[in-house]
């Protein structure tokens, strides 16, 4: 046992408790509480996910730990605090954000990110790495979520905080958020001890898309069957969840996921102007990188014949194209 590491957990716990009861049940919180309820999230959601609020002001949290005699420079290293510029002592890393604790798998709080009411930057601020916390290997919301994908042996992953919260409004539990655009092979293989398929939810826009297609790779090396939820509009999830409701988010969106060779034509078809012979030629050879290494002949006839209805062209020869490309591969 590292009695530092107990001291930050302690008051990682009893600082997200402050900030649930500051958000809950004084003046202090209402601005947030009404921009909570601006997006949805009802008070079912606040105490389920632990939302809290940090007061726009400089001591609110100094206070109290200091009140609980904890040692505030190891609070600062923790990431609760921040030292002042000129060394004089500490003030409050989080003011005026709302406040979504993150645990580690076992449920102990292990950070927080704020999130800025209005516009402003950075949109969420987290806690530091430390020794409690690396962004690369936290799962946002697996300690509530493992029994469900083990269950299911599926796992939903989203980008953000919203749309786990979303989702989970909407019945759909099996879920983790990444928090931010980047999988790490170490999330792929803490949920490939739980889970066999993932499908992946990222946001409709073209960072979200992008990351996607990273996506793949990892989780097909971690041994996964992936598959990938595709959104319109470049909304995400949560926004699509808001929009159209939780009942057409799991017919449309999870239950029409496509799978990963699916997925990365239709990314890659969006480079190519398809009007043009110049264009189709430039994406047949790239969607033949995709479709040559599958394994599988009744595969590769599935996607080559979608090909061609596609882009108005014979079978045969894409058919002949595919044959050369993979004995180039041998
Ligand atoms: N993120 C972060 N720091 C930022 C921006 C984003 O850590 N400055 C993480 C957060 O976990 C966020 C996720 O990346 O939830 C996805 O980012 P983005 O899609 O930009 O944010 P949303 O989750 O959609 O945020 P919101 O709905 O609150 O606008
Ligand atoms: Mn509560
Ligand atoms: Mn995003
Ligand atoms: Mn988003
Ligand atoms: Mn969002």
């Amino acid at each position: 046992q590292n009695p530092e590491l107990e001291a930050l957990l302690q008051a990682n716990e009893w600082s997200g408790k402050f900030y649930h009861f500051l958000l809950k049940n004084t003046e202090y919180g209402q601005s947030a509480m009404d921009y909570l309820k601006n997006r949805g999230i009802h008070e079912r959601l606040i105490d389920q996910f632990g939302i809290g609020y940090a007061p726009a002001r400089w001591d609110t949290l100094l206070q109290f730990l200091e009140k609980r005699s904890f040692d505030l420079a190891a609070m600062e290293k923790g990431g609760l605090l921040s030292a002042k510029n000129d060394g004089s002592g500490f003030v409050d890393r989080f003011r005026d954000r709302v406040i979504f604790p993150i645990h580690n798998r076992s449920g102990k709080v292990i950070a927080f990110a704020g999130r800025i009411m209005g516009d402003g930057q950075p949109k969420y601020l987290n806690s530091p790495e430390s020794k409690l916390f690396s962004k690369s290997r936290t799962l946002y919301n697996l300690h509530q979520s493992k029994n469900e994908i083990r269950k299911k042996r599926q796992v939903v992953i989203f980008e953000g905080f919203g749309d786990v919260i979303s989702a989970w409004d909407a019945g759909v539990h099996n879920t983790v958020a990444t928090m931010g655009t980047a999988l790490t092979e170490s999330h792929a293989a803490i949920l490939k001890s739980l889970a066999d398929e993932a499908l992946v939810c990222y946001d409709g826009d073209n960072a979200g898309q992008a990351a996607a297609m990273k996506s793949i790779p990892i989780l097909e090396g971690a041994g996964f069957k992936v598959r990938i939820a595709m959104i319109g509009e470049g909304l995400d999830p949560d926004e699509y969840i808001r929009k159209y409701g939780g009942e057409r988010f799991l017919h449309q969106i999870v239950e029409g996921a496509v799978s990963a060779v699916k997925f990365k034509l239709l990314y890659l078809r969006k480079n190519h102007i398809l009007l043009e012979e110049a264009g189709k030629v430039a994406y047949i050879k790239e969607a033949m990188e995709v479709v040559a290494p599958l394994p599988s002949p009744t595969e590769r006839e599935i996607y080559l014949k979608e090909l061609s209805t596609d882009l108005q062209v014979s079978f045969e020869s894409l058919k002949q194209e595919c044959n050369q490309y993979r004995q180039e591969l041998q």
